[in-house]
């Protein structure tokens, strides 16, 4: 069911055209930014048609590739079906999508995994290239042709003001209430003209609430009635139940010890089911009155909003399951008044993060002995999804904490390892490492202290002897004392697993 009533200015009226139509409008070898962050705002019929214009065109034997740039992940619509139609010759800067991940895996198609709050200034910055076309998904079109965000604000300020043409989907099973929860913030400017971003406290408002488009540049506006990707979070188990409750014992020890206040600090969650089964431990937890400065709100921050131990959550996008989008939907106006959603730029912003002190809590592949933690490369080549705003938040919180299971693949995989195969956070980044077997608190620890607490604390008992014996032997044989190292089998773990399946010697 498409409702014109969405788009409520009349001269814009004149662009309303089929998918296909706005998707003929897209040439091959050129970059489109999309709107989408976590599998919400995400344009879902543009896409689809342009998969299905690639298709047509590789069966006739021409060439039709594009270059994609995105706020996060999206979904099936946008990656999978651009993927599955091998029409993607670059993305950047986050993907989860199955298909798009296999394409990179196997060399097709070219990845930029980079920091979410570093989208924009390289966007402005010129380093990517030009922006030929914008998708964004909106929740309607104002009488005065601004533009109300959906379900994900991300990076569609910049793609809006930087793309050649825009193509705008208006989607109306987005909530029309959802008007007013956002704020757009347009005082970005690029250095030597940067000011401080004036935010104080999580839930100041600092922008407009809708987005503002050039109308020229508007070549086709597409309606659409699509729910949002909402896949959903798999039920916390034992093992997501012992994680959050380490990280909760943590937390009022530090309160009980002055250096956290009662309602602790602005909350970080990241991406994964991990992330989101502590927020469930946090909801069961003592601390009350919090507020959360974070990427996504995730159905465990819902909860937390409904039961009022959250005061209220400032992200760029919702990340919610099936049920938990039904919830919000239903009560959009009561959520209105404890959500804002922000740019990535500023959601994400280094500057921000630091000065509200952000407690951040994001999911992890692996950590070393020594606290580095890799995000993103299973067995250091494999893309999973990509660093995300994982490290604009770890490297600028007030206690940086990453969480995981202790082994993965049926405990063939130990997640401590003596070295991690790849690194996104180095260990001065790293400050609290948390699996179900117990919490490392590495603040003021040195290398051989912090390799000594992870191996007591977070690794399996079914590895611990191991790593205890490797560090011994690292100990005597190393070439330096600071971070004793056995350079030739640091990495002989995980060539194990991709020689036999499995870790275990
Ligand atoms: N080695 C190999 N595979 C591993 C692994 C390891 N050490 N640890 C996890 N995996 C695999 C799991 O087996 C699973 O694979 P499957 O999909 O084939 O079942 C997959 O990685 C996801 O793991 P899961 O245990 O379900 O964890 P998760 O949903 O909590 O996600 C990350 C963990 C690291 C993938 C996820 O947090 C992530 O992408 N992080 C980077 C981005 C980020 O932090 N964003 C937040 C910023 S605000």
């Amino acid at each position: 069911m498409v409702d014109h009533e969405r788009v409520a200015s009349v001269g814009l009226r004149s662009k309303i055209m089929s998918a296909e139509g706005a998707a003929a409008l897209v040439a091959s070898g050129t970059t489109i930014g999309m709107s989408g962050f976590t599998g919400s705002g995400y344009p879902k019929a543009v896409p689809l048609a342009l998969a299905s214009r690639i298709e047509r065109e590789h069966a006739a034997g021409n060439p039709f590739r594009v270059r994609v740039w995105t706020g996060a992940s999206t979904g099936p619509e946008l990656d999978g079906a651009l993927a599955k139609a091998n029409g993607i010759e670059f993305r950047l800067p986050y993907n989860s999508d199955p298909i798009a991940r296999e394409k990179i895996n196997r060399g097709e198609m070219e990845y930029f995994d980079m920091h979410l709050s570093q989208v924009a200034p390289m966007a402005w910055q010129g380093f990517l290239g030009p922006l030929d076309t914008a998708v964004i998904e909106v929740t309607a079109v104002r009488p005065d042709g601004s533009l109300v965000p959906s379900s994900s604000v991300g990076n569609n300020k910049t793609w809006l003001d930087r793309a050649q043409q825009v193509i705008i989907e208006v989607n109306s099973w987005q909530n029309a209430a959802l008007e007013g929860m956002h704020d757009i913030y347009y005082g970005t400017a690029l250095p030597p003209h940067r000011v401080p971003i004036p935010l104080l406290r999580p839930d100041d408002r600092i922008g407009e609430p809708c987005l503002r488009c050039d109308p020229d540049k508007i070549v086709a506006i597409v309606e659409t009635c699509v729910p949002d990707r909402n896949l959903p979070f798999a039920s916390p188990d034992a093992v997501a139940h012992a994680i959050a409750g380490h990280l909760l014992e943590f937390f009022r020890h530090e309160v009980s010890k002055g250096r956290l206040p009662a309602s602790l600090l602005p909350l970080q969650s990241g991406v994964g089911n991990i992330a989101n089964a502590v927020l469930g431990g946090l909801l069961d937890g003592p601390f009350e009155d919090m507020t959360a400065y974070t990427e996504v709100i995730q159905d465990g921050m819902l909860d937390m909003l409904v039961s009022g131990k959250l005061r209220m959550a400032s992200a760029t996008a919702f990340s919610l399951g099936p049920d938990a989008a039904a919830r919000l939907n239903a009560d959009m106006p009561h959520f209105r008044d404890k959500i804002i959603l922000r740019p990535q730029e500023i959601s994400n912003h280094p500057e921000l993060i630091r000065r509200l002190g952000c407690l951040a809590m994001n999911g992890m592949i692996e950590a070393d002995i020594y606290g580095n933690v890799n995000s993103t490369h299973i067995m250091g080549s494999r893309i999973q999804n990509g660093i995300g705003g994982s490290g604009d938040f770890a490297r600028n919180a007030y206690v940086s904490i990453f969480v995981a299971h202790s082994i993965a693949k049926d405990g063939r995989i130990s997640a401590i390892v003596p070295q991690a195969s790849h690194v996104d956070h180095i260990t001065q980044d790293v400050q609290v490492v948390v699996t179900e077997q117990g919490l490392a608190d590495l603040r003021g620890l040195s290398p051989k202290q912090r390799a000594e607490t992870i191996i007591r604390n977070c690794a399996h008992p079914d590895y611990r002897p191991a790593l205890a014996d490797y560090f011994r032997r690292a100990r005597e044989h190393s070439y330096g004392q600071q971070s004793p190292s056995l350079l030739n089998e640091a990495l002989s773990w995980h060539q194990r697993y991709v020689e036999t399946g499995t870790m275990r010697s």
